[in-house]
């Protein structure tokens, strides 16, 4: 607390006090997401500039790096950058209700995923009737829900979109039937959204759907894909040997190519956590690997080559230490809206999914520990409370927030566990998660970490949490997740 400055202090409590959340299209503009984005040099470069606020918004730039610019009437900047350097450029966006400002960092070096990636992936719900069609209305829904004005920019096809075999020149090729104009021009349609595309593949001879997979083929793969204007490549461990050091150095081959590639190409490695790649993914190219086996649609025990949601949050924390800009620990997708429905994560049937709140504490939990935020629900279809959860802004500012560090569980008291996280303007995040099947009291104390007098934003009231000084008492429904925002308090207005 002594390190801060008089002024911030008083800043911060203005700003925490005066925070309120409109409508996403009523009022001044309002900027969200990363404030920070990472390419490779003399690569193409795509960066939408989430901001909500009535439309329609005129945006602009200063000193963007020379091969850059921006769409006035869409935010979305464009072109490529042949240096790499960092670069402060400073975003205006202004409608009927006025004029907003704020700095965006560009880094164009040798880092991508310099916030953890937000976006979508077909596995969960759709598995293996994913098409362009759903790919293209995906990425409209992506548009009309609002959650590219918030940061989600990945739409990422995952197994399935593969023909039944390479040609003959050893090309990957893409079913024609389900994706008839070809993965080029379904790019040129995404990224036409300012969005970005995903594919996946596999270390070994096939895919987990029998597809063809992308051993030995490495470098064709990634040229192919770099041609075809991916931006991701998920890249799973079937039918690879179960060895650690094959999976390091089949691991390895892939990131050098994809490096090789020509193309800023984001690379998520899954094999389950499996010889924890937490401590080699970053060495081998990676931007985010999995902990865990596949998420299922439920709170309670799963078979063990399949995790709940909260087997799986306990194999998540404490990995805090292996986290940060440019690797992220990922526990999977969100199951959030599925309620049950999943192809995949539904377990034909038998598991029922989490209810709203739960969803909620799934959402605040892992925008706490800093994990991909990569929804699998039909976006085309998304209920109110779904649409509250995965749109929720100060929720997603505490996942994309720019010093990156993942959330430690600092305490249990009761069955309520304590996360915190440092942001990167000097607040705190907290997350209370009540892990009790009961309602429960608990006394948040101003001790410890949380020395001093703070003001409390809650984040998904969207109100004042009150002030913490000597302690609050909150009272937790089951299996809920209050998230508070402390900023250092000086005045009390
Ligand atoms: C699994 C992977 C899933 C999904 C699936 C596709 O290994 O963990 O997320 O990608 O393969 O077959």
């Amino acid at each position: 607390m002594k390190y801060f400055s008089f002024l911030t202090a008083v800043l911060l409590s203005l700003q925490i006090q005066s925070q309120n959340i409109s409508p996403l299209y009523e009022g001044v503009p309002v900027f969200h997401g990363a404030k920070i984005t990472g390419n490779f040099p003399n690569t193409e470069f795509l960066f939408t500039v989430p901001a909500t606020g009535e439309r329609p918004i005129s945006f602009s730039a200063e000193n963007l790096p020379k091969g850059l610019s921006i769409d006035a009437s869409t935010g979305i900047v464009r072109g490529t950058v042949k240096e790499k350097g960092s670069y402060t450029v400073k975003i205006l966006a202004t409608n009927t209700k006025g004029r907003a400002g704020e700095n965006l960092k560009i880094e164009i070096g040798d880092k991508l995923c310099l916030t953890p990636p937000m976006g979508w992936n077909s596995w969960n719900v759709f598995t293996n009737t994913l098409d362009e069609k759903l790919v293209m209305e995906t990425a409209d829904a992506m548009v009309s829900t609002g959650m590219r004005d918030l940061g989600y920019q990945y739409i990422n096809m995952d197994d399935y979109w593969h023909a039944v075999s390479r040609d003959d020149d050893g090309k990957p090729v893409a079913n024609a039937e389900k994706f008839p104009h070809g993965i080029k021009w379904l790019s040129d349609y995404v990224h036409s959204k300012g969005l970005k595309l995903g594919i996946y593949s596999d270390a070994g001879d096939k895919t987990c759907g029998k597809c063809f997979g992308g051993f030995q083929h490495e470098e064709i793969d990634a040229k192919v894909y770099a041609e075809w204007g991916v931006d991701l490549l998920k890249y799973d461990f079937c039918f690879a040997p179960l060895k650690k050091s094959e999976a390091i150095a089949r691991y390895t081959t892939m990131g050098k190519a994809l490096k090789n590639s020509g193309r800023s190409i984001v690379y998520s490695i899954c094999n389950w956590g499996v010889f924890a790649p937490w401590k080699w993914g970053e060495q081998v190219g990676g931007n985010y690997w999995r902990t865990t086996p596949d998420i299922m649609d439920t709170w309670k025990r799963t078979p063990f080559w399949t995790g709940s949601f909260s087997s799986i949050l306990k194999r998540e924390t404490n990995l805090d230490k292996y986290a940060g800009p440019g690797h992220w620990n990922d526990p999977d997708m969100m199951i959030v809206g599925n309620y049950g429905k999943g192809k995949a994560t539904g377990g034909g049937g038998q598991y029922k999914g989490l209810s709203d709140l739960e969803y909620q504490t799934h959402m605040s939990l892992w925008c706490m520990l800093n994990a991909p935020l990569l929804s699998s629900c039909d976006l085309r279809s998304m209920n109110e409370p779904t649409k509250n959860i995965l749109l929720n802004p100060e929720i997603l500012a505490i996942n994309q927030d720019e010093k990156g560090e993942q959330a430690k569980l600092i305490q249990t008291k009761n069955g309520v566990q304590v996360y915190m996280k440092h942001l990167a303007d000097s607040s705190l995040a907290v997350a209370l998660f009540n892990t009790n099947k009961s309602d429960t009291k608990f006394d948040f104390k101003a001790e410890g970490e949380f020395k001093g007098t703070w003001n409390a934003r809650d984040v998904w009231q969207h109100k004042d949490g009150g002030v913490l000084k000597d302690k609050l008492t909150f009272k937790l429904k089951t299996h809920e997740t209050l998230v508070l925002r402390l900023a250092p308090y000086y005045f009390s207005f």
